[in-house]
Parts: structure tokens; sequence; C-alpha cells
């Protein structure tokens, strides 16, 4: 028996109202414009308000998306919220969203940890929990409050995050449009080299280069399998949307693949690293922007603490 064709129904973003520019970032700690948009092509993040939360952000952008969708609460039976950042250690905060969407208790809700690539390990799961015909509609997102678990005082890394959500409604594919493939991957020899280590106030610590390094490797690694696997080449992708963390990452991709970065769906200068947020919240743009339209080849692919990392291909 053929596995049913599942579909992103419709996606939906959450930013924060509050923009935090990197002229205000040079007035808080030594750095300067000219070093962060050099290095990382980074101009500007969204910070979340006092009273939002990954709960409250993950919640707007999931209204978005269903409504997008023309899908309603009532009828979502999986509720997948990748995550670094949940609201409390306990309960699951997808279980907080479920209740603020007012999705029925028939649903699973669970969170995911797969850093930067959670939305893509999201994707993956729920597309392979939809294909079995034992949940009908599901809600992936991707909410990060990347604001409070960076050191403020640590110029390497408190320019590189920002705050946000964006989700996706999956359900059965209703014309030629469905999630064609996934790869995920994962290398915890790498673990050391981006984490939150236990302490009195947890934050980021994160060897830059390293992950640099890795990143490009990994994302091609990616890239390349994928599209083996599928039997296209890059030039048959109309779009590619990569995890927003360095323009530099993004340029060695595309070099790789000899696509021109016109190809590539970038808005860390307006977000910085949203962590699991990124993705689907660029690919909201993106649809919304009509940058990704009908009949279009789309091409997912992250990286993260794991290290993780992986790729999707999806048909609109
Ligand atoms: N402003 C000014 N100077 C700075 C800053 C800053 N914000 N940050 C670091 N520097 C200085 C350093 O102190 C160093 O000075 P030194 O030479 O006197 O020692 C110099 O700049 C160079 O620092 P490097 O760390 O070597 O700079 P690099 O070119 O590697 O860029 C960066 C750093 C941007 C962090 C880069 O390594 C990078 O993007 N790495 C990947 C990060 C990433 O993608 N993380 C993803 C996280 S995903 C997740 O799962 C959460």
């Amino acid at each position: 028996m053929s596995t049913p064709a599942i579909a992103i129904l419709g996606t939906g973003a959450h930013a924060p109202a509050k923009v935090l520019t990197n002229h205000e970032l040079a007035r808080l700690i030594d750095t300067t414009d000219e070093w962060i948009v050099t290095r990382t092509g980074i101009r500007e993040r969204r910070i979340a308000g006092k009273n939002e939360s990954t709960a409250t952000m993950a919640a707007a952008a999931a209204r978005a998306a269903l409504s997008d969708a023309g899908v309603t609460a009532d009828q979502i039976d999986l509720v997948i919220l990748a995550t670094l950042t949940p609201d409390l250690p306990m309960p699951a905060t997808a279980c907080l969203v479920q209740d603020l969407l007012g999705v029925p208790a028939r649903a699973a809700c669970f969170d995911l940890n797969a850093a930067c690539s959670g939305f893509i390990y999201g994707l993956d799961t729920a597309w392979a929990m939809l294909a079995s015909g034992r949940y009908h509609h599901a809600l992936v997102i991707g909410a990060e409050k990347m604001s409070s678990i960076v050191d403020w005082t640590d110029r390497s890394t408190c320019v590189l995050f920002g705050d946000g959500a964006g989700a996706a409604v999956l359900g059965p594919a209703r014309g030629t449009a469905q999630i064609l493939g996934t790869r995920l991957y994962a290398e915890g020899a790498h673990a050391h080299l981006l984490s939150i280590p236990r302490g009195p106030k947890p934050v980021i610590q994160m060897k830059g280069r390293e992950v640099f390094k890795n990143a490009v490797r990994q994302m091609e690694d990616a890239v390349r399998e994928i599209l083996e696997q599928h039997g296209l080449t890059a030039a048959q992708i109309s779009s590619v949307i990569p995890h927003q963390a360095n323009i530099r990452i993004i340029e060695s991709l595309a070099q790789y693949l000899g696509l021109p970065l016109e190809r590539f769906v970038i808005n860390l200068d307006r977000h910085g690293n949203t962590s699991a947020a990124s993705i689907p919240l660029a690919l909201d743009q993106a649809r919304r922007s009509g940058r990704v339209r009908a009949g279009d080849t789309t091409l997912l692919v992250a990286f993260g603490a794991g290290l993780t990392y992986g790729s999707a291909l999806v048909r609109w």
C-alpha cells in the first residue's frame, strides 16, 4: 500500500514588535554595526516583549497558519513544537500552545529539541505520523525566545540571535502539492561546540569557528544526499530556505550548489538567528511575498546544536 501524500496546507509567523539594531547593541557592548554585518550579515533582530513567551509567539504563528490553511483548531490532532527555549522544563510548551489555541484533548502535543534543525525534525516527525494514517492534521511550530538564554555580555554570541515563531499546518494533500522527502542527521561527537551548560543562569556557549566549518559541510551533505535521493539537480530547485545563521554560510552553500544567491530566501539581516523559528519564519514570509508559488519545488536545509542537521524537499 502506498503512503498517502501529505502537504503543507498553510503557514504563519510571528515576529515581536521590538527591533534591536546593531547600532543599539554597539551602545551596550564592545561591537560595531560594521563588524556584525561583515561577519554575519545581520543588521537587526526582534526581541520578545515582557508579556511574550515562546508559547504566545508559537500560538500567534499557529493561528496565522491555521487561517492560511483553512483548517480549524478543532481539526488538529497533533502539535509538535520545536524549541530550545520552552517556557518551563515541564509541562511541554506544546501543551500551553494547545490550550491557547483550543486544540482538542484528543490531540498529541509535545516539544522537540533539535535546536536550529528543530523545524525540519518536526516536519519529518509529523509527516511520518500523518502518513501512518493515525493522525490527520498537524501543527508543526518553531518558536524561540533566544533573548532569554543569551549572555548579553558575550559579544561573540549575543549579536547573533533573535526571537520569533513560524508554523505550518500539515494534512492530506489537496492537489499536487506535497512533502517529497526529508533527511535528518546528528553528530553527538560535536555536542560540546554549541551548548547551554548548567549554571545559575544557563546561557549559550559556542565555538563559533568550529560550528561554522561543520555547518558548511553538513548543509552541503544534507543537500547533496536529498537531491540524489530524488533524482533532482540543484537547477531544478525553485527556492532554497536555509537556516538563517550567517550570510557567509549561505553564500558558501550557494557556491557549492552553483546557484545564484537570489535563489535563496534570506531574512537574517532583519531577524538574526531565531533557531527553530528561522526556517518557518522565512518560509511564511517567502510564501506571502510570492517568492514561493504553486508548482515550485523548495529545499529547506538546517544545522544546529547537537550537532543536528537536515533537509526537506517540498512541492507547492
Ligand atoms: N564585535 C566585535 N568583535 C567581535 C565580536 C563582536 N560582536 N565578536 C567577536 N569579536 C572578535 C573576537 O574577539 C576576535 O577578536 P581577536 O581576533 O582579537 O581574538 C575576532 O572578532 C574574530 O573572532 P572569531 O570568533 O574568530 O570571528 P569569526 O569570523 O569566526 O566570526 C561568528 C564569528 C560570526 C560567530 C562565526 O564564527 C559564525 O557565524 N559561526 C557560526 C555560528 C552559528 O552559525 N551558530 C549557529 C548556532 S545554531 C543553534 O543551534 C543555536
